[in-house]
């Protein structure tokens, strides 16, 4: 298959897979706060992940590049976190790297982009020289590495070997001069996962958890024969979150990504110890079905419903959030349990 077509059909079947319905975050609530004593104006959106200071907590996540058709989708995401000052990815460079005549739909960001905190994307396939190729083409400010072995199953042209990846995280963490990230795609991360990582030395963990685009329900529409028994694997976002609640002793700063569908959701996914959030899914439908204006409009309105819920919870700095108690409920609540997290 070429790599080309895959890119055109993920786009596709990711925005018909997902219906951004109920999702963990759901069964996540907040402990209300009648007298908060704080003001709208006093919020302030303004985070820390790792060493990059962001003037939003909203990251537009990992998505495309790779054949010409995706140059207008990076250049319409890119324009957006330009006009609203959030940091973004780009979809795996791996092709650009094999290919330099499709560089350009990646390239289009840092144009569109020239002052943004921008992160390149490898596979964990990925040699030293080619994750440095894929930050010198960005320009990047950071490096995401991400790990997506169920897809990579599910693909049908996809990996078989994973041999040697955390030998390559160390060694890519090593000798990179910008901060490495490690990024599942939706199936999300569990504890044992996130302690190899962190003692690996990577600098932030992207959790992507299930909830949102689901990559096992992508590549079954990709299959003569689909493996639907899949599409439910992994550890949701919520409960990827819990898992790193549990090793934060050593800890490098968390994104979560995977299900984020408003403001509240980043606000609950803060609360449960992200740094940031990353969306990819509910970005994508944005600029593949509305204007840029339309697409702008709808990021305000994310921070605003971020901002409505840290008023009312009497919190004007993001990481104030962590200190709110939270009510975990329902199938989240009963998994927490049996992982040994009240
Ligand atoms: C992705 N994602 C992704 N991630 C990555 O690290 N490299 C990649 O090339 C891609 N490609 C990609 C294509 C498309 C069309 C989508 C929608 C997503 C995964 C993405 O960054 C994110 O982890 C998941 O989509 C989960 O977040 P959402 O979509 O639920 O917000």
């Amino acid at each position: 298959m070429d790599r080309s077509v895959r890119k055109i059909e993920h786009i596709q079947h990711a925005l018909t897979t997902n219906e951004y319905g109920f999702n963990a975050f759901d069964e996540v609530s907040f402990v209300p706060n009648s007298l908060p004593g704080v003001s709208l104006n006093s919020v302030s959106l303004q985070c820390d992940l790792g060493d990059f200071r962001l003037s939003s907590p909203i990251i537009i996540n990992a998505m495309t590049g790779g054949a010409e058709a995706t140059t207008e989708v990076n250049r319409k995401l890119a324009v957006i976190a330009r006009e609203r000052g959030l940091a973004m990815a780009v979809g795996s460079q791996m092709a650009a790297l094999r290919d330099p005549s499709v560089q350009e739909s990646y390239r289009v960001v840092r144009k569109e982009h020239p002052r943004g905190i921008v992160f390149a994307n490898v596979g964990a396939e990925a040699t030293v020289d080619e994750a440095k190729a894929a930050v010198e083409m960005m320009e990047a400010d950071g490096l995401q590495i991400h790990l997506n072995v169920m897809q990579e199953l599910l693909m049908p042209e996809g990996d078989r070997d994973f041999h040697g990846y955390l030998d390559h995280i160390r060694a890519i963490s090593d000798q990179l001069e910008v901060p490495v990230m490690i990024k599942e795609v939706g199936f999300g991360m569990a504890r044992n996962t996130l302690l190899e990582l962190m003692q690996a030395g990577v600098a932030m963990i992207d959790v992507g958890g299930r909830g949102g685009t689901n990559f096992a329900k992508v590549e079954n529409m990709r299959r003569t024969l689909p493996l639907t028994m899949f599409e439910e694997w992994g550890f949701t976002t919520v409960e990827s979150l819990l898992e790193a609640s549990c090793v934060r002793a050593s800890s490098a700063p968390i994104l979560a990504t995977g299900g984020i569908r408003h403001g509240l959701d980043a606000a609950k996914a803060m609360a449960l110890g992200a740094s940031a959030v990353g969306i990819a899914g509910a970005m994508l439908r944005c600029v593949q079905t509305q204007s840029i204006e339309e697409c702008l409009a709808t990021v305000d309105n994310w921070h605003y419903q971020l901002q409505v819920a840290m008023t009312a919870l009497g919190t004007v700095q993001l990481n104030q959030l962590q200190e709110q108690p939270l009510l975990i409920t329902g199938k989240t609540a009963e998994r927490a349990r049996l992982r040994g997290i009240s």
